[in-house]
């Protein structure tokens, strides 16, 4: 389980730059005028892409003015979730899902891996401050389990040597393939199986 860490090094302003801000209007116009604080998982989400994948405390006051609801409402939002970042995280940033389902497939050893080939400890940079990790729940891919996500993208199926593999690619500058290392498509079963009719206590 991740502690959210916020950053003892915070800029002091934050503003939306001007394609995010018209972006952000559009958002908000999904929602009745009264209700425009229900865009605030969305505006948070715009606010870490535009700074290098973290927000600032200065981006959860202006979206709280933004939105005319309180600050602390944002707070509360911004450090609820894991996909929000309070602190600066590494270019190619590691999410190791830990809960049950992986945890059960060897999650843990996608957590080692990652403590050797990128920090001891997560919410740290590595050396070459490009990538850091950080453990975190349910990421919604369990039958694929156990699996990480670098940025946006999935990696399944994994086991320690793969995801070592994985995270050597991406220091390196290349990108691994996403999807599942086991072969599958997508969550298909495996060994070409596609009913349980013909196999007896499958
Ligand atoms: S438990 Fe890991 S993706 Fe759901």
């Amino acid at each position: 389980m991740s502690i959210k860490k916020i950053s003892k090094t915070q800029p002091e302003k934050f503003e939306f730059n001007p394609k995010n801000l018209e972006v952000a209007k559009k958002i908000i116009q999904n929602y009745p005028e009264k209700k425009k604080q229900s865009a605030v998982m969305a505006l948070l989400f715009l606010a870490q892409r535009q700074n290098n994948n973290w927000i600032p405390l200065t981006a959860m006051k202006y979206i709280a003015k933004f939105l005319e609801m309180p600050y602390i409402k944002v707070y509360e939002v911004a450090t609820f979730y894991s996909m929000y970042n309070l602190s600066p995280v590494g270019d190619y940033f590691v999410q190791v899902c830990t809960t049950t389902p992986c945890m059960i497939r060897g999650a843990y050893e996608l957590v080692e891996a990652c403590k050797e080939k990128i920090s001891k400890n997560e919410n740290e940079l590595s050396k070459d401050k490009k990538c850091s990790w950080v453990e975190v729940e349910c990421l919604g891919a369990c039958v694929n389990a156990p699996m990480i996500q670098i940025n946006e993208d999935y990696y399944e199926d994994l086991d320690k040597e793969k995801t070592i593999k994985i995270i050597d690619q991406i220091l390196k500058g290349d990108k691994p393939k996403s999807g599942s290392y086991r072969g599958r498509i997508n969550s298909e079963p495996e060994n070409n199986r596609k009913t349980l009719v013909e196999n007896k206590n499958a």
